[in-house]
């Protein structure tokens, strides 16, 4: 179970959330909704660590491991993942150093052959060119690209908890469509979606057992998934 109690963020002395306390437990999926600017991907950076927030919260666990002691890549080796809002790009690291870079520290040592072996067949079920794997990470990828990178790395990696901030963005319809059935077919009762979204259309793929909605960088209701769907035709405001 992913444990989150008290959690309060601030960024330049200035409160971004406050007072957070939520559990999400493996096998079930989640959905958090609130408006713009209401500290949601604040939420997902804080649990992968992020060097400006400034975090003060009782403890945050992962199966009783305090997650507030360990360094990102640590916190990644406990099988969590976010797919970002805003898909960072890293110049003069090639994107074959990364991925086995990440394969060999979590899951398993590979050989170069061994790991080319490995990820060039999930390039060509992406239909992704495997010229990609000689490019700089993510530098000059159209977004539909930066996206079937992270469903690689999902791939990949089988991450327990894996947090989508606003995955619909950086797509146009068709894109979408694709990556939610891929989205889809991940999901199983070893591991958790927690789906942070304006659009919805991604809950018609993955099915969601609760919904979290914040406000004023609190969380206001935790209801099961009915909550998304009345939002979705009342709005926030209604
Ligand atoms: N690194 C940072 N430095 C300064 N301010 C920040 C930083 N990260 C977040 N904030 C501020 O915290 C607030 C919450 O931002 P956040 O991006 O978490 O909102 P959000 O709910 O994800 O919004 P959106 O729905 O538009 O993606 C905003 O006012 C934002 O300007
Ligand atoms: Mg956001």
């Amino acid at each position: 179970m992913l444990s989150i109690k008290d959690l309060s963020v601030s960024v330049e002395n200035r409160e971004i959330l406050s007072g957070i306390s939520c559990d999400f437990d493996l096998g079930r999926n989640y959905c958090i909704l609130w408006k713009n600017g209401s500290g949601k991907s604040s939420l997902a950076m804080t649990l992968m660590w992020h060097p400006k927030y400034n975090v003060m919260s009782w403890e945050i666990t992962l199966d009783w491991e305090n997650l507030l002691d360990l360094s990102p890549d640590k916190r990644a080796k406990l099988w969590i993942f976010l797919a970002f809002q805003n898909i960072p790009e890293i110049p003069w690291v090639k994107l074959f150093e990364f991925l086995k870079w990440v394969y060999d520290n979590s899951v398993k040592t590979t050989t170069f052959m061994e790991f080319k072996k490995l990820i060039e067949p999930i390039f060509e079920e992406l239909q992704l060119s495997k010229d990609f794997l000689w490019r700089d990470l993510n530098v000059w990828f159209s977004g539909w690209e930066r996206r079937k990178l992270e469903i690689l790395q999902m791939k990949l990696l089988n991450p327990k908890y894996i947090i989508l901030d606003e995955i619909d963005s950086w797509l146009d319809v068709d894109a979408f469509k694709v990556v939610a059935e891929m989205l889809k077919a991940l999901s199983t009762d070893q591991n958790s979606f927690i789906i942070i979204t304006h659009i919805f259309t991604i809950l018609d793929y993955i099915s969601i057992d609760e919904t979290l909605v914040l406000d004023h960088w609190k969380i206001v209701e935790q209801w099961w998934w009915e909550i998304a769907t009345r939002i979705k035709e009342n709005w926030f405001k209604k």
